[in-house]
């Protein structure tokens, strides 16, 4: 019966379109009444199909109403008005009749208030499922973009040397809670009853009282929400909505078990690193470039996964690539082409172990965001290695055990981002044939040493 219930009060935002479409009509009629010969007549028809209509709209929104669980305070306008109109419309209806009291009032007073009365209350419906700047926003966007207001974002700003001095809940919870609940949940558009924008609002509660259990936090109904399974009604965020990570909600249900402290740290609580960690912005990141890009076409990672080539994104949240071609020792300069379409979202290529020889180099200056490229235990002798001058954000490039040739070594110098050359060969001295700038001096590795390992080697598929 409850589905039921919420079956029919779903259709409300479909079925109040009969009314107002029907009176729309009936408006239409009436000022071109000397048209039709039998005005009067259609126009009683039309409007016993907005009575008809306008009954199951209250109905249905009623219904909608309460099991939607929204705030009353947040539907009543629009509820007395949604009767208003049908009471406007019935007493139209009236009017047409033979002999009424009702026709003492002049003709446009029902057609005029029927008119207002509809615009209202379809305005306020309109905010209710939108929000109530649902007509204003895009303007507002514009005009702030204009003036340079930045909107207040609540990101996630952690890193290794800041994160033990920050508020558990402002350092963590809220933004996970901004990016994923407070769409819903905020003064304006206040699902369940309840709001999530800040503290006081979040131990409030919602329309079943607060959702906090400091006795028995796992009984909490935020912590209960989060762990239902997703295909739960009651689970959040919605099904359709983007998810917690598994890490957020490992994070939440631990600040509920704590009794959802607001001010203090994670020092001062003795946050375990594990929990934290997934929150820090890493090293990583830093290492490559800031560029927003869409997310790159899956079709093409598919088909790239689907010949054996290892391809992630740089993190969790990037939408940058690194790719590798171990897997198909075959690779050829020729199979470059797989990677066009994802030419900007490349920022680390390792190409050892591959069959690509020196026209490699003019293929790899159209990647134009690489900051790392390895070539080691390939041909490559590095000529055309100039091309690579053009990749402006190349900080290292790998051309350890390769027929490289001393001479060409020397263009690396202007190179504006180059770090490090990686060149160590177990049978030459490669040293010896190169005449070394200082430029050169500090970014060229001879040694056989250990390369430095960077996150960003480990390719996680
Ligand atoms: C797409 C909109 C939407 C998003 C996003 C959303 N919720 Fe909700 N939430 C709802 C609706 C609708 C209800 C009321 C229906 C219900 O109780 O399931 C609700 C109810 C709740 C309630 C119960 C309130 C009460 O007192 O009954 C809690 C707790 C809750 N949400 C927490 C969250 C959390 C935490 C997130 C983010 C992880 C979240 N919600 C994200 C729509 C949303």
């Amino acid at each position: 019966m409850e589905s039921i219930l919420t079956f029919i009060g779903r259709f409300h935002p479909l079925i109040v379109h009969l009314p107002i479409g029907f009176i729309l009509l009936a408006q239409l009629l009436e000022f071109n009444r000397s048209k039709f010969k039998e005005s009067e007549k259609i126009l009683k028809f039309i409007l016993y199909w907005v009575l008809l209509s306008g009954v199951f709209s209250i109905l249905s929104g009623y219904l909608q109403y309460q099991q939607e669980g929204y705030l009353w305070e947040s539907v009543q306008g629009h509820f007395y008005l949604g009767i208003l109109t049908l009471i406007l419309s019935m007493g139209f209806y009236i009017f047409l009749g033979k002999k009424t009291i009702l026709k003492r009032l002049p003709r446009s007073f029902f057609s005029i208030s029927l008119l207002i009365s509809l615009i209202f209350t379809g305005h306020l419906g309109g905010n209710i499922t939108h929000g109530e700047d649902h007509l204003t926003e895009p303007l507002a966007e514009v005009s702030s973009t204009l003036f340079g207001i930045e909107n207040e974002t609540k990101t996630l700003q952690l890193n290794e040397k800041n994160y033990s001095e920050q508020s558990i809940y402002t350092g963590i919870v809220v933004p996970i809670l901004s990016n994923k609940c407070v769409s819903c949940h905020n003064p304006k558009k206040t699902k369940g009853g309840l709001k999530l924008h800040n503290y006081e609002a979040l131990v409030q509660g919602g329309k079943n009282g607060s959702i906090i259990n400091f006795d028995k936090p796992e009984q909490s109904e935020l912590f209960l929400r989060i762990h239902l399974p997703v295909e739960e009604k009651k689970h959040m965020p919605p099904k359709s909505k983007k998810q917690l990570t598994k890490a957020e909600i490992d994070f939440i249900s631990y600040w509920i078990e704590l009794g959802a402290p607001q001010n203090q740290t994670l020092e001062q609580l003795g946050t375990s690193r594990a929990l934290i960690d997934p929150f820090l912005s890493k090293e990583e990141e830093r290492f490559y470039p800031k560029i927003a890009l869409d997310a790159p076409d899956s079709k093409i990672l598919r088909d790239l996964i689907a010949k054996d080539l290892l391809i992630a994104p740089v993190s969790r949240e990037s939408n940058l690539l690194k790719i590798s071609t171990l897997n198909v020792p075959k690779f050829e300069n020729k199979q470059m082409e797989l990677l066009n379409g994802i030419q900007e979202h490349l920022v680390s290529i390792d190409l050892s172990y591959s069959a690509v020889n020196d026209s490699i180099f003019d293929l790899l200056a159209e990647f134009p965001n690489l900051v790392q490229i390895k070539l080691n235990h390939t041909q490559v002798t590095g000529k055309g290695i100039l091309a690579l001058q053009k990749n402006k954000n190349l900080k290292q490039l790998y051309l350890v055990e390769t027929e490289i040739n001393g001479i060409y070594l020397k263009h690396l110098s202007n190179f504006p981002s180059l770090e490090q050359v990686f060149i160590f060969q177990s049978k030459r001295n490669l040293s010896r044939e190169i005449e070394l700038t200082p430029k050169l001096k500090t970014i060229i590795e001879f040694g056989e040493y250990d390369l430095p390992k960077l996150p960003s080697d480990e390719v996680i598929y």
